[in-house]
């Protein structure tokens, strides 16, 4: 199984450039699903889900064809998918595909919404524990659909087609939000959709469906207004930059200390964690190429945060700011809202030197002056980059061991970093 290996101390210098957001490409690759014709999506970045994803439509009957790179492409740029469902030849997506990516159950809206029927595994670990289907069922329901849980799967029908629906969450679900704009594209009459996800990805997706030919007002507010249509057809899109990313590499370099142009960002998808960095004492400055991160001589100072829905701190970058505020001169707190038990990085973070105490959904963080690498294990997918910016900023080696939930959701990660500077590398097999 592979490893990242790091050498820390080094000040991070240069450019990184910003690739497609994953959890923006994995729905948009799923809206393909809702057209006979070819749906062309630009930037979509190269990772381990976006690779399993392909494969889950491949099972529904999709062809999906990458092209190569073109003269003048530069060599970061993501690839480009022709996603094209002429046929959709099976509206199952089998446990084996489904529980390896969470995000693969949303395939349950566009086949639903298309065919008027899928049969869809739940999603891995216990069926309606953490991270539940609940509200996605709800919605469907609403929508018309006649659900049942059947040996692990949920089998879903609606024989005269979907019918437009209020749908009122209970609470913000980015998950509920896809699934619901997704179904009523295609479903009769008007959807309107109240205490929406006002994520920048859920807007992106919105772009997209628009441009297929579906009819969406208001995304990016709590109150998403569908008007369905009998028919998608194709249309090419460009996945948006990844915020999270963006958010890790600045945090990255607010940590280490040098001064890093990230390249592509966009500010207005990350403002809140780019308010923390300041306070927390970075200089961030927005120019006509994204952002540029800098920290040079002064300590880091204590921050006090809540991850709330977008655009409050986003809880994917709850993990790199606690290995940020390790070394803070005070002590910070941090309250998870979004994920119970969303801790994992804790005990991993602590063998570095971390001093983090947990009671309930909030960290108190208490910065010592230096951590020291060490051996640690990632856990998920964003645990693992806190691991990675502590090992960049601690003295000494660390290697950070189980990293295929970094290649889950980092595009090229030790080759951005070691471009600016730091010791990393792959270490295989
Ligand atoms: C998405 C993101 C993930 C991010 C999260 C919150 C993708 C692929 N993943 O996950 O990176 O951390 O948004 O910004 O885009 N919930 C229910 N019932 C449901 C659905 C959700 O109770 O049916 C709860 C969840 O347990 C959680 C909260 O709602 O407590 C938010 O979940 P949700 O916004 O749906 O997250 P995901 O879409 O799974």
């Amino acid at each position: 199984m592979d490893r990242i290996r790091i050498v820390g101390g080094s000040k991070l210098n240069g450019t990184i450039p910003i690739s497609g957001a994953k959890n923006a490409a994995l729905p948009l690759m799923i809206a393909g699903l809702l057209s006979e014709e070819t749906l062309i999506l630009d930037n979509v970045p190269r990772l381990a889900d976006v690779a399993q994803l392909q494969r889950i439509l491949g099972n529904h009957g999709v062809d999906i064809m990458s092209a190569g790179k073109r003269p003048g492409d530069h060599e970061y740029q993501g690839q480009t998918l022709h996603i094209s469902a002429k046929n959709i030849i099976d509206t199952t997506a089998p446990y084996e595909l489904v529980s390896k990516m969470r995000a693969s159950f949303w395939v349950i809206a566009p086949l639903l919404a298309r065919m008027q029927e899928a049969k869809v595994s739940l999603p891995g670990g216990c069926a309606i524990g953490t991270r539940p289907v609940d509200l996605l069922i709800m919605a469907l329901e609403k929508l018309g659909a006649e659900l049942t849980i059947d040996g692990g799967y949920v089998i879903a029908k609606a024989p005269g087609g979907l019918k437009g629906a209020e749908i009122d969450f209970p609470k913000v679900t980015v998950s509920g939000t896809h699934v619901a704009l997704m179904a009523a594209t295609l479903a009769k009459g008007t959807t309107i959709i109240n205490n929406a996800a006002c994520e920048p990805e859920i807007v992106d997706v919105a772009d997209c469906l628009n441009k297929m030919g579906a009819r969406v007002t208001g995304a990016g507010t709590p109150r998403i207004v569908i008007e369905g249509v009998a028919k998608l057809h194709g249309a090419r899109h460009t996945v948006l930059p990844d915020r999270i990313e963006t958010g890790t590499y600045a945090m990255a370099v607010a940590m280490t200390g040098g001064d890093v142009q990230l390249s592509g960002a966009r500010p207005e998808l990350l403002q809140s964690a780019l308010d923390v960095l300041t306070q927390a004492g970075a200089t961030i400055t927005v120019n006509n190429d994204g952002i540029r991160v800098s920290r040079n001589g002064a300590g880091l100072s204590p921050v006090n945060v809540s991850t709330a829905p977008f655009p409050g701190f986003p809880t994917d970058l709850q993990a790199q700011l606690m290995a940020l505020m390790s070394c803070a001169k005070g002590s910070s707190h941090i309250t998870e809202t979004i994920f119970e038990n969303r801790f994992m990085h804790v005990q991993e973070l602590a063998r570095f030197g971390a001093r983090i105490h947990l009671d309930g959904e909030t960290a108190t963080i208490d910065g010592i002056a230096k951590l020291r690498g060490a051996p640690v294990m990632a856990t998920d997918l964003r645990a693992s980059v806190s691991l990675v910016i502590a090992g960049l900023a601690a003295e000494g080696e660390t290697m950070v061991n189980r990293i295929y939930h970094l290649d889950r959701g980092f595009e090229r990660l030790e080759e951005k970093l070691s471009a600016c500077g730091a010791t990393i590398e792959r270490i295989s097999g």
